[in-house]
């Protein structure tokens, strides 16, 4: 039997008392005060009291004392106001509650393995029971927020003249970077597709096809090691456009960064968004996607350390090293020796060999190396850092690499322990000028730092033939609160151009054509000059709901090891279905 219901459990309020009322719902809530029994029906939109009284029959009441914890059932009422002082204002509803008539119960369910209000339960279980935690109303709004997002999107590319279009996932492995998922061809032996790692091959055809103005809420197929922002598929906002250089597009998309921080957050970022240097930012905070929510940045203390006579500052600049550090306000007061041992041993995990350290005191520096800082070296380290009594000066002589690493991690973290900003704020930049390759020492060959269609700035072109190192990409990064959102570049449309790329990549003529014989064929055929980007939507839905995982924000995510815990995906498949497939059974299983 099914109750046709007559409103949601969040629609009945004092406009509806004296009227006959069917809600349908879970029991989100049972209480059981002998005369009387209460429970709290939940559905999608809220929750409403319904109680069964000694006057609704005895039948009922038997029937309502039977229900638990996650049932499922529809229940017919009046709408009554509640007892004077038993008014709930938490709740949409909360004015009124159903005095039941009828019930009918759907399904009567086992204890659930989880409470469906608190704090959330152990992951495992959650992810082992998805359909319960999703159904949990904390996980509910994040769902919201990321419809809203989509739609939020939508509206924006159809409104700015983008054109919304679906390319393939079963097609050419695309040259993203990271490793492809294949599926293998019944009708092809020995064959494969692969999962799109991005739409970028396709989205650049739609270009050469004249589409001018393309975007995809797509999905992406990454084989890749997981982190806690990473997921093997994952969702883009995807896009290209043509006859655009760099600041076209990413003023473009700033328009819909704009819009999604005022529906998301009440407040838009003033535009044009700012524009940082890769090479400088590098230098700055010690990695390409700063949170800049902080200042705390980065030092070059060579010339200091040249001052002093301390051996692992001698050592590291005669080898070639760098000697860097950050300043923090207000550590010196807080971190105890204890605790600095604690940071040593979080930069040691990274790879750090040591941490320098000296706290600013009123009476001037104090810390185990504090004496080898003459006074003019001392108040050549005061003024570099602009530093105040009560900060702690960390100091880390090592490789360009760890250097970077170590003190980036330090300044998020104390900026973070430190309360260094506005935890509820939002920061947007671009990160732009990335260099075109970096060097695979052990393939000794140049790899692509985006991806192998990415053009050089004009100005560094020549150093294509002289010093391919130093050439720097046509390429943008969306960056917000540290996290990497989005990232795009303007494409190679010119074959002279490609070639030369190709071959700094190792690639022969022969390999290219091979690999993107389509596209490369493609871009000789009326190739328009084009660029695009890629936002991170998942990304930005954690962003926009405080979340520190992805997977809080996909409804079916996959662990840390790749696996869906719910379905059991990735499983094993009838040897049958292997045949076809023209694969062969691993031995022994
Ligand atoms: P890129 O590889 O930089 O660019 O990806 C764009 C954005 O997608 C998000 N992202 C991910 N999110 C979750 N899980 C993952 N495994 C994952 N990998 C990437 C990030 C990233 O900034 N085709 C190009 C775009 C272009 O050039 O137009 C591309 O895919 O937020
Ligand atoms: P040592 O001379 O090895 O006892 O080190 C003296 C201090 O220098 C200790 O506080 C070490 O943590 C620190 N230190 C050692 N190596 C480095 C390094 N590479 N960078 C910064 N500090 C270091």
């Amino acid at each position: 039997m099914l109750y046709q219901r007559t409103a949601t459990c969040g629609d009945l309020s004092s406009d509806h008392v004296g009227q006959m009322a069917t809600l349908n719902g879970w029991v989100d809530a049972y209480r059981d005060f002998g005369g009387l029994v209460f429970i709290d029906l939940r559905d999608r939109y809220g929750i409403t009291q319904v109680v069964f009284e000694p006057d609704s029959g005895a039948e009922l009441q038997a029937q309502a004392r039977e229900l638990r914890n996650e049932f499922v059932v529809g229940v017919k009422g009046i709408v009554a106001p509640r007892l004077a002082g038993k008014e709930n204002p938490k709740l949409k509803t909360g004015a009124i509650e159903l005095r039941a008539r009828e019930l009918v119960v759907y399904n009567a369910t086992p204890t659930p393995p989880f409470e469906m209000h608190g704090p959330a339960p152990n992951e495992e279980l959650r992810l082992t029971h998805r359909y319960l935690d999703l159904r949990r109303p904390s996980m509910l709004k994040v769902f919201e927020t990321r419809h809203r997002l989509g739609q939020l999107m939508r509206r924006m590319m159809s409104e700015m003249g983008f054109l919304e279009v679906e390319t393939p996932i079963l097609g050419r492995s695309t040259p993203e970077g990271a490793r492809d998922f294949l599926v293998a061809s019944r009708v092809h032996p020995g064959h494969f597709y692969a999962l799109p790692q991005s739409p970028q091959l396709y989205k650049q055809l739609l270009m050469v096809a004249g589409f001018d103005r393309y975007f995809q809420i797509a999905r992406c197929f990454r084989d890749e090691d997981l982190r806690a922002n990473r997921q093997p598929e994952f969702t883009q906002l995807d896009v290209e456009m043509s006859f655009v250089d760099d600041v076209m597009v990413t003023s473009t998309m700033e328009k819909l960064v704009a819009e999604m921080a005022r529906e998301f957050t009440g407040h838009a970022p003033e535009l044009p968004l700012p524009r940082l240097d890769y090479h400088d930012v590098m230098e700055r905070y010690g990695n390409d996607r700063p949170d800049l929510r902080f200042g705390v940045e980065l030092k070059d203390l060579a010339p200091i350390a040249a001052m002093t006579e301390f051996k692992v500052f001698r050592e590291a600049l005669e080898g070639g090293k760098r000697v860097r550090g950050i300043c923090v306000p207000g550590g010196g007061g807080r971190y105890s020796r204890k605790d600095i041992d604690g940071l040593a041993e979080y930069a040691a995990g990274m790879g750090g060999k040591g941490l320098a350290w000296i706290k600013v005191e009123d009476a001037g520096l104090t810390g185990p190396i504090a004496k080898f800082f003459k006074p003019e070296a001392q108040a050549a380290l005061l003024a570099i850092f602009d530093a105040r009594p009560g900060d702690l000066i960390l100091i880390v002589a090592d490789s360009q690499a760890i250097s970077s690493l170590v003190l980036t991690s330090l300044r998020s973290r104390l900026a973070a322990e430190l309360d260094l900003y506005d935890k509820s704020a939002f920061h947007y930049s671009w990160v732009v000028r990335f260099p075109l390759l970096a060097w695979d020492a052990e393939e000794n060959r140049y790899v692509a730092e985006h991806h192998p269609f990415t053009m050089p700035l004009f100005e560094d072109l020549h150093l294509l033939d002289s010093d391919p190192a130093k050439v720097r990409a046509q390429a943008y990064d969306l960056v917000v609160n540290g996290e990497e959102c989005g990232g795009g570049t303007i494409r190679v449309h010119d074959p002279v151009i490609q070639s030369k790329i190709f071959a700094l990549l190792g690639l022969s003529p022969e390999q290219a054509n091979e690999k993107f014989g389509f596209l490369l064929s493609a871009l000789r055929n009326g190739a328009p000059p084009h660029g695009g980007i890629a936002l991170g939507f998942d990304r930005l839905v954690m962003l926009y709901c405080g979340l520190d995982n992805i997977r809080d924000c996909i409804a079916f995510p996959k662990t840390a090891r790749g696996t869906d815990l719910m379905t059991g995906a990735p499983g094993t498949v009838d040897p049958r279905q292997l045949k076809e497939l023209h694969l062969r059974p691993i031995q022994g299983s």
